[in-house]
């Protein structure tokens, strides 16, 4: 074949397949059998593998993405993703319209009433009808550049017929139907399952693989425009009408209100019909209709006042509350829960559930074997509400904290100012088994292949007292454990000694610290050098600190105060664990905004890291990153191989680092 010829069946083949795309994804009445669309994309392939130069990145084949990243780059938002203020009552939607009236000068306004989809907030973004890039909502202002995940979500157009710049936002989420099915699997193969279809798509969106990704039935409900070059949609419902004609899903069923009793009566119209939807919503969305009048209104740094979430009453459920256990955590509270009679509430089956403290369960007088109301508001944690007294029989059983630990039955105590039990002897195995497990988590030293069931294993058969034992397991003992294959054992080694290189930030909350979070932990990373700086800080040193507190401070100086914990940094250290502050931490502690509103220019070959690295870091800090230099560069970081572009610095006098100097002294 031709290459002319070539191109005009790509065409041909693309216009197709995004024809039978906008059929089954957003239209949902598909015309031809999925294995007549596979041919089709299958045809389309082998013409884009024989012919690699009529490849373009917009192309329907393009959709499931190379290599998996290593991290997501952050991104700003053009212009913040705010929140929505939540109300609970007709009479609350009364007070905004007034509000809304008021400040508009206007004797009503008109609203468009919209289901409020419990997903995940994404932003797309299309320039000249392309789909550049696409982001979470992060916190707000920034969040994490999720474009190759995105892509893989059919409903979700790569290509759109417009001209210029083009925001829109949006929910992704998983049918309600997927989601019970993906649960299923993973029930019937061991693993844990996800606790509602929210946390299943935000899950997926957060996978750095984008094949895997692809794998997840997710889908898209757009419901706002973000930055448009032009306002050309007077309202909101054009806005939405106008999307949809370009391809874009949009969020159904919308409806048009002329005041604000219509309004009550459609909310309240749904509170019992939001099962016949496909996918979870958590209440309706009222926003004002026009454009023009959003302007006028304006918003709160945190929500448009324009609109408001009418939110249903919370899901409950009544079911029988079997046994009461207790937990010991990993600083030693004991924490007592519910085990339920099995219901299912809003998308998951719920079987246990904290109830938080001895105080908790007197105030609300929960007894095993009651009868209990049990909640699942907008946040996913279910908990007990109340215990039905009319319900009882007599034969209730009282709760009682045990004198000593339900583990190591140690004596326990509950010292004067909390509410907690703890088990004091730092021995415990269930407060050891809680310290590794949290040391090996993907947010601490990132231990992958250390499962709650691998520890449990390994401070029963005594290979480890402590997380630092980890650093000296050998493979055979891995792979003597029940089981744990050769190949497991080997990646468990790899795991550990690849952890070795970890940041200051990460070891810092590996070391479980009583109030030291993650963020915290990076706070802590970016004032001292070492861990051995951190250990010897003292009290006052660390109150003076942004964002340390006197809690924070006394449980950094307790904990260093241990013999355990020395003993256990001091294994550490020999292992060979870094326990200094790491290149990118250095650089990170330059503080976040110094270098606002710069720009850099890599140039050449970096030794010691990779460009993208390099970029992230910058950005990190404010810059941006160009690729090309001019007047406006502000820095230009050289390395081996840098020809034009440094040439071009220095004629124009841009100030030019090596990578050493970027490293480590950049001023
Ligand atoms: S409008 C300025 N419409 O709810 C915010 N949001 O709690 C504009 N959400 O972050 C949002 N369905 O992600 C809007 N129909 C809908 C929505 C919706 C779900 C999410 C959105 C927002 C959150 C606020």
């Amino acid at each position: 074949m031709k290459i002319e010829e070539a191109k005009k069946k790509i065409e041909k083949l693309k216009g197709e397949i995004r024809h039978h795309d906008r059929k089954y994804y957003i239209d949902a009445v598909p015309e031809i059998p999925d294995s007549e669309y596979d041919k089709l994309l299958k045809e389309l392939e082998v013409l884009e593998k024989e012919f690699p130069e009529l490849l373009a990145p917009d192309s329907p084949s393009q959709r499931v993405g190379g290599e998996p990243l290593k991290e997501f780059k952050t991104v700003t938002h053009k212009i913040p993703m705010l929140s929505l203020d939540n109300c609970y009552s007709a009479t609350e939607l009364i007070a905004f319209d007034e509000r809304i009236v008021k400040n508009l000068k206007e004797n009503k306004a008109e609203y468009i009433v919209e289901p409020k989809i419990d997903g995940v907030a994404v932003n797309l973004f299309y320039d000249d009808g392309f789909l550049r890039s696409a982001s979470t909502r992060g916190d707000g202002v920034r969040g994490d550049d999720i474009t190759a995940n995105i892509k893989t979500i059919r409903s979700i157009p790569l290509t759109i017929a417009f001209t210029g710049k083009l925001e829109v936002r949006g929910e992704v989420y998983l049918p309600r139907e997927e989601f019970l099915r993906m649960n299923q699997e993973k029930e019937e193969s061991g693993e844990a399952e996800f606790a509602n279809p929210r946390n299943a798509a935000a899950g997926s969106l957060k996978l750095l693989d984008s094949r895997e990704v692809a794998r997840r039935p997710l889908s898209i409900l757009l419901h706002t425009l973000g930055s448009v070059e032009q306002n050309i949609w007077k309202t909101h419902e054009a806005a939405l009408f106008e999307l949809e004609k370009l391809g874009l899903k949009t969020v159904q069923p919308i409806k048009l209100c002329k005041n604000i009793l219509e309004v009550i009566n459609y909310v309240n119209s749904w509170e019992h019909k939001r099962d016949t939807l496909s996918y979870e919503i958590d209440g309706m969305v009222v926003k004002v209709n026009f454009y023009e009048q959003h302007r006028i209104l304006g918003s709160t740094n945190k929500s448009p006042r324009y609109a408001l979430a009418y939110k249903f009453k919370a899901r409950q459920a009544l079911t029988a509350l079997k046994k009461i256990t207790l937990q010991v955590g990993r600083t030693g509270i004991i924490t007592p829960v519910a085990e339920l009679e099995p219901v299912f509430l809003s998308g998951s089956t719920i079987s246990r559930c904290t109830l938080h403290n001895e105080d908790e369960i007197k105030r609300k007088d929960i007894r095993e074997g009651d009868t209990v109301v049990i909640e699942k508001g907008g946040e996913v944690i279910p908990k007990v509400v109340n215990i039905v007294a009319s319900r009882r029989t007599g034969k209730e059983k009282e709760f009682k904290m045990p004198a000593t630990c339900p583990v190591c039955s140690s004596n326990i105590v509950r010292l004067n100012a909390e509410v907690a039990w703890r088990c004091q002897n730092v021995a415990c195995s269930a407060q050891i088994e809680g310290k590794i497990d949290h040391f090996t988590g993907r947010t601490a030293m990132n231990l992958e292949g250390f499962g709650p069931a691998i520890i449990k294993q390994l401070i029963e058969k005594k290979l480890v007292k402590d997380y630092a034992d980890l650093y000296s397991l050998k493979q055979e003992e891995l792979a003597g454990l029940e089981r744990m294959g050769e190949k497991s054992a080997v990646n468990l080694v790899k795991a550990v000694e690849g952890s070795k290189k970890n940041s200051l930030g990460k070891l810092l909350f590996a070391l479980g610290i009583s109030d030291v979070g993650e963020h915290t932990a990076e706070i802590l990373a970016s004032k001292f050098d070492n861990v051995d700086l951190v250990a010897e800080a003292g009290l006052e040193n660390l109150q003076g600190i942004k964002g340390v507190g006197p809690r924070v401070a006394e449980s950094v100086v307790n904990f260093f105060k241990q013999k355990g914990n020395i003993s256990a940094l001091n294994k550490l250290k020999k292992a060979g664990v870094n326990t200094e502050k790491t290149g990118e931490e250095k650089f990170l502690a330059l503080g976040e905004g110094r270098f606002k509103g710069k720009t850099f220019v890599f140039t050449g070959e970096l030794e010691t890291m990779v460009r993208e690295e390099a970029e992230v870091w910058v950005k990190k800090l404010g810059a941006s990153v160009s690729s090309s230099v001019s007047k406006k560069t502000d820095y230009v970081v050289a390395g081996p191989g840098a020809g034009s572009k440094l040439e071009k610095a220095k004629f124009l006098g841009v100030k030019i680092l090596t990578e050493k100097e970027f490293k480590e002294n950049i001023k």
